[in-house]
């Protein structure tokens, strides 16, 4: 069942079409975020584990490896190896069979996960602010507040779950887990872009013109939207809502799955 719509009043045609557009984006995002695990653990792991710190330097980076900038490199390579550490753990957070079957998992990896979200916002500030690592003033706002809004939404789905809340933590944890996706989000939305158009059309090396702050803020902003769509949908009794939403869910998974399919091919498998 899709983990977003394991609580839905899942009644009627519209209903079930909600579900099912739902289990599809999840179903490709899964595949996408598991190819960024990948991706992470065989290009920085093997690199990090090996001592060859210089090489991740190997493919496109702002700053990544700097000689003689100790902290620098070792918040990054802290940064970059819990990258896949958090999405693992959020990945396995909206998986309802393991809510049910082991809830104790559930707890100590919901805990880590959002401990972690936590850790990557501030290593991420870190870099963007202290060490400076950004390519424009518009695309380190973008991020920055991507950072500001996993700190918001983490703390509320920590504090509604201690308070036993748990409608409200599962919508927290929701959007939790889109923020924490922005990054990832922001590659695919990039990916996809250059899939459709068959190059970067409007895209700047700087990231600053239009194209890339419809791209950055909407990382996270649109599947932020998406998801609250999702939401009303649930709720309403109505079934054009639903369709409505179901149709936007599916048109957001085709996109995903172009954009996944980019990442793999063009960002990640070249430097494998
Ligand atoms: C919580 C989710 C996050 C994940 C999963 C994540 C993941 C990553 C990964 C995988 C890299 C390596 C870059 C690459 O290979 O392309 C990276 C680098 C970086 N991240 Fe994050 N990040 C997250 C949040 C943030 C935030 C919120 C910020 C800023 C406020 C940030 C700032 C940076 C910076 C500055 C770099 C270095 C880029 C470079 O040197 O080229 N990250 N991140």
């Amino acid at each position: 069942m899709s983990p977003i719509a394991s609580s839905s009043p899942s009644r009627g045609p519209a209903a079930k079409a909600l579900l099912w557009a739902g289990l599809l984006w999840f179903l490709i995002a899964a595949v996408g975020q598991t190819a960024f695990i990948g991706f992470i653990v065989a290009y920085y792991g093997v690199r990090t584990a090996t001592g060859n710190f210089a090489g991740w330097n190997d493919k496109p980076l702002i700053d990544g490896y700097i000689a003689g900038d100790d902290t620098g490199n070792i918040v990054f390579a802290a940064h970059v190896l819990l990258a896949a550490v958090v999405t693992l753990g959020g990945l396995m957070q909206l998986i309802p069979a393991i809510r049910r079957r082991w809830p104790g998992l559930h707890r100590w990896t919901g805990r880590t996960f959002l401990v972690l979200a936590i850790v990557m916002a501030l290593s991420g500030v870190w870099l963007a602010l202290v060490r400076g690592t950004y390519l424009s003033t518009i695309s380190n706002v973008a991020i920055l507040i991507n950072a500001v809004l996993i700190l918001i939404f983490a703390g509320l789905a920590w504090r509604h779950a201690v308070a036993r809340r748990f409608e409200q933590h599962r919508k927290w944890a929701m959007r939790t887990f889109m923020v924490v996706s922005g990054v990832w989000f922001l590659r695919v939305g990039l990916m996809g872009w250059i899939v459709l158009n068959r190059g970067p059309a409007g895209l700047t090396a700087d990231m600053s013109g239009l194209v890339d702050s419809v791209m950055t803020f909407g990382s996270y902003l649109i599947p932020l939207a998406v998801l609250e769509l999702y939401f009303v949908a649930q709720r309403s009794s109505g079934a054009l809502l639903k369709i409505l939403a179901a149709v936007v869910v599916v048109a957001a998974a085709a996109y995903t799955a172009l954009g996944v399919f980019g990442t793999a091919a063009f960002m990640w498998a070249p430097y494998l």
